[in-house]
This record gives C-alpha cells, sequence and structure tokens, in this order.
C-alpha cells in the first residue's frame, strides 16, 4: 500500500497572496489540485495537510476518500501531522503541494526506486550556475564546486517504518531528506525534472504555466456598476433579508452605513467584478446572464453573483487569474476592513487573487456628493 502526504499547509509568505499558496490557480485550477491529480495515479491513500482555517475549503476542492488534516508551524510538522493520519502503509510519498507540476512518471520513477528496496529516495536535478560562497560583508568568500551537488525535489519516497522514525522528534529541516540523512539512513536519488520546480514567487507561476502544455491565453475585461443611496432604506428587500437597514458592499455587510438601492443587495463591488469577468470572456453580462430571464437571482447576494459568474466563466473554459476593483465614493472608509474583504471576494470566487482600492472624487459627480457609491473593476482571466 502506497501512501501520500501533500505538505499545503503554509501560508506561501515570499509569493504574497491573500491566500495560501497551495489555493493559489494555475491555468483551470489550484496548484492543490494539479499535486493531488498526479500523485493519485500512484498513491492508495493521500493525506492533505491545510493551514488552519482552511479545512472545510480544501476539503471541498479534493476528492472525497482523500483526508485533510490541520497542517503545523514548519513543513516537518505538517508532515508529522499528515503521517499521523496514515495507518498502515508500506510507502509514503511526501510532496509539496508548491511542487504542483510534478509529473506522474517522477512520482513512479522514486515509488520504483522503493520497490527495488531504497528506504529513503529524492528526485534531484544538476545545478547549472556557478555556485560560490558569500560572506556577511557582500564579498565572495570562496567557489563552490557544482559538480557534486543537486537540487533536490519532491515527490519524496520513503518506508514507512523509516519516515515514522524520522518524525519521531521534533526535528525540522526544509525536507524529509535531510531528515532521513541526519538519522543515517542511506537516501537514493532518482532524476528529478524541470516542471517539479517549487512554485515560491508569482514568477514562477509564469514558468509553470508553460509547463502546462496547451495554448494559454490572456484575456482581460472591465466592469462598472453605481447604485443611489436608498431613501426608504426599511422597504428594501433583498438576499439578506427583508427590510435591511445596511449597506453592503465588497461582500461585507456595513453596519450603521446608508444601504444602496438595487433590486440585489447593491453590492456595486461585486457587480463590477462580475461585469468585468463576462467582459473579459465575452460571455455576456450580469443582466444577460442574471437578469429576468433567471428570476432565481432577483435580489442575490453580490458574493452569490460572484459565484455564479465563476461557475458560468469555468464551463466556458476560463479561469481566474487577478481582479481587481475601485470603489469610488465618500464613504464608507474601505480601509479598515480591506483584509475582511478581500478574503471574502476571493473565497466567492474559489480563491482568486484579488485587489481592493477605494477613492474619492473630491466633492465631484454622482459619488462626491454623497448620494451613492460606484466601482470600477477588472479581470485578467486565462483562457486553456
Ligand atoms: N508547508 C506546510 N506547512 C508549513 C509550511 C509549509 O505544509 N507550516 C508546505 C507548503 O504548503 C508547501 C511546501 O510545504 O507546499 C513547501 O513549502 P514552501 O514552498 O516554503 O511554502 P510556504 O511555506 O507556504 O511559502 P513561504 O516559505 O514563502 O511562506
Ligand atoms: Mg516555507
Amino acid at each position: 500500500m502506497i501512501a501520500a502526504i501533500i505538505a499545503a499547509a503554509g501560508s506561501g509568505e515570499r509569493f504574497g497572496a491573500s491566500i495560501p499558496k497551495a489555493l493559489i490557480q494555475l491555468g483551470d485550477r489550484t496548484l492543490l489540485e494539479h499535486a493531488v491529480a498526479s500523485i493519485s495515479a500512484v498513491a492508495d491513500q493521500i493525506v492533505v495537510t491545510a493551514p488552519s482555517g482552511y479545512e472545510a475549503q480544501i476539503k471541498s476542492i479534493v476528492c472525497d476518500g482523500i483526508t485533510v488534516v490541520t497542517g503545523g508551524a514548519t513543513r516537518s510538522e505538517s508532515v508529522r501531522a499528515g503521517l499521523a493520519a496514515i495507518k498502515g502503509a508500506d510507502f509514503v510519498l511526501v510532496h509539496d503541494a508548491a511542487r504542483c507540476l510534478a509529473s506522474v512518471d517522477l512520482a513512479k520513477r522514486v515509488v520504483d526506486c522503493l520497490k527495488g528496496g531504497a528506504v529513503a529516495v529524492v528526485p534531484v536535478l544538476p545545478v547549472v550556475d556557478t555556485l560560490q560562497q558569500v560572506g556577511a560583508d557582500g564579498n565572495v568568500v570562496a567557489a563552490v564546486d557544482r559538480a557534486q551537488l543537486r537540487r533536490v525535489q519532491t515527490p519524496q519516497g520513503f518506508t514507512y517504518s523509516v519516515l515514522q522514525e524520522i518524525h519521531q522528534g521534533a526535528q525540522d529541516a526544509t525536507d524529509d531528506s535531510t531528515l532521513a540523512l541526519n538519522a543515517g539512513h542511506k537516501v537514493q536519488t532518482v532524476i528529478g525534472e524541470e516542471r517539479a520546480l517549487k512554485i515560491t514567487t508569482p514568477s514562477d507561476l509564469a514558468t509553470a504555466l508553460t509547463f502546462l502544455g496547451d495554448a494559454t491565453t490572456f484575456t482581460t475585461g472591465v466592469g462598472v456598476d453605481a447604485h443611489a443611496f436608498a431613501e426608504g432604506r426599511s422597504t428594501l428587500n433583498d438576499a439578506h433579508g427583508q427590510g435591511h437597514r445596511d449597506l453592503w458592499l465588497a461582500g461585507l455587510q456595513w453596519p450603521g452605513e446608508n444601504a444602496l438601492e438595487g433590486h440585489s443587495d447593491g453590492d456595486v463591488a461585486s457587480h463590477a467584478i462580475c461585469d468585468a469577468l463576462f467582459a473579459a470572456t465575452g460571455l455576456g453580462d450580469l443582466g444577460s446572464n442574471f437578469g429576468t430571464s433567471r428570476p432565481e437571482y432577483a435580489g442575490a447576494s453580490g458574493a452569490t453573483l460572484l459565484k455564479e459568474t465563476l461557475a458560468i466563466i469555468n464551463r466556458g473554459g476560463y479561469s481566474i487569474s487577478h481582479v481587481s476593483v475601485q470603489i469610488i465614493g465618500n464613504r464608507p472608509r474601505i480601509g479598515a476592513r480591506r483584509a475582511e474583504a478581500i478574503a471574502t471576494l476571493s473565497a466567492a470566487l474559489g480563491g482568486a487573487d484579488v485587489a481592493i482600492l477605494a477613492t474619492t472624487t473630491d466633492g465631484m459627480g454622482l459619488t462626491g456628493e454623497g448620494k451613492g457609491i460606484a466601482a470600477i473593476a477588472s479581470a485578467l482571466v486565462i483562457k486553456r
């Protein structure tokens, strides 16, 4: 029996997105889904380590039968959390969700090496750059001979007992082969592959796209929406219940702020994003998709419309690379709740990268007169 642990609990600090790195979209799916797809070809049991708070979201995007556990503060701790959920395997593969494009062939090479008697296996690639040791002063101290050095990748493979043994204590390392080596085990190598690169920064994502093989094109779209503040606020009837009195904007309720008019919840930021996505994909607009011919969307919340828009563009073969929205109005002050709003819109858009900006119009025009709020959104989408 072959089990696999997919380490996906990192926050992706160096990547700098508002969502965990494993949930970033690459082509038509998240990094994690890419990683799961190739590992499931060789593993009978898969355990995914999720960042704390993202367990349910991760559970919803992986297949039934995959175990999701909460990861730890370090990669090694996450692997230990995953290992605790594995029972009775002969071999265990440990893979980084960040190395999402590692191929099935690579996983098979690792498994074959284990079946041939290895207790610890790592995929490696030669180093192509000249290597030098640099001192704290920034000056080169010594040249390093690269001939004997290798770049180490995942999936790495271990017998169940060796992986158990090297994770007995609280050892920490950036990978498991280092722990196996430190514990005195023989670590064997197989040939790695460039496509198993670790996505660390946004530029790695662009490199990874080139490995997806099929033609990928980007398109952009712009969407605009504006609503006036409601006068008879208590008569509003929408997705959040009859007679709501608060503003809904960017997927959030704003207690104490004037509500906007509109046949839905009047969330101009969400509506502008929907239209930007429709514009980028040529799949109509808010009216043609959710208008009078679809009465079930009358009064739908902004988040519901975003989710449905995502489903429509996904069915059309598109995925979101990035969405940004600028809210134009005197109130409310967006800054203090920006992170919350980004998280809410991003969640409605399947973890897409979202930016939210806000501005006033210096007392000029519709929103400057304080009569309402407008939003302009742009979307960058990927067509596969
Ligand atoms: N990982 C994990 N648990 C942690 C830290 C990392 O499961 N506490 C996983 C990451 O999700 C990733 C893999 O280990 O798939 C390799 O880590 P890395 O590329 O460093 O990802 P992050 O730690 O998320 O990124 P950063 O170091 O930039 O924050
Ligand atoms: Mg890390």
